[in-house]
């Protein structure tokens, strides 16, 4: 009883440790919430989306979330450079799901609709153009490039590759924008 309530809280607290250890790329203290992972999903045709990748997957919310929208013949690649979120990934057990302990750098060319929980403008400037521009160029004809952020700030950098409309996303720890890209 005690041991899985500690493991309960130790879960539940995961983003928070991995924060304190690695502020710059976590980029956050709580997962992404029901209302942002719907408001991130809600732009994309899952009926004709047969290739999708996530960069920066993390605990998998969004993940699991994407899991249950897609198509039976749609397959996800799952992109996260820390080890525990990618011991996590690796848990989900979907024959659909890839999960790369890689770089979102890395990214090739293939996709449908590409969803970023990136913290943009904590990356170093080069690794951010590096995966902004790999995204784009990853996406098929007419594919769409799904990002969240927490301010504004990062909206004249999208701009340099992506022509995008902004949703906001008030229940969600903290509130976060939702971009929805197409190559310019
Ligand atoms: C704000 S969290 C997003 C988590 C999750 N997608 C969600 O919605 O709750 C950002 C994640 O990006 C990962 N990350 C940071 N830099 C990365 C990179 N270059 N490539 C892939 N993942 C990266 C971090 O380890 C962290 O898990």
């Amino acid at each position: 009883m005690l041991l899985s309530a500690f493991s309960y809280i130790k879960d539940k607290t995961s983003y928070l440790q991995e924060f304190i250890s690695d502020p710059r790329s976590t980029g956050t203290i709580a997962p992404s919430s029901r209302s942002l992972c719907k408001t991130m999903s809600g732009g994309v045709d899952w009926e004709n989306v047969r290739s999708i990748a996530e960069l920066g997957a993390g605990d998998g919310v969004l993940t699991r979330h994407l899991l249950k929208r897609m198509h039976a013949d749609c397959s996800l690649s799952a992109f996260e450079t820390n080890l525990h979120f990618y011991s996590k990934l690796s848990e989900i057990g979907d024959e659909r799901l890839t999960v790369l302990i890689d770089s979102a750098e890395n990214i090739e060319p293939g996709y449908d609709a590409i969803f970023s929980g990136l913290p943009l403008l904590s990356l170093p400037d080069d690794t951010r153009h590096h995966i902004l521009q790999r995204a784009r160029d990853a996406l098929n004809p007419g594919g769409i490039f799904i990002q969240f952020q927490y301010t504004a700030l990062s909206e004249s950098l999208l701009s340099q590759y992506f022509n995008w409309t902004r949703a906001r996303v008030i229940c969600n720890i903290p509130p976060a924008l939702v971009y929805r890209c197409h190559s310019v």
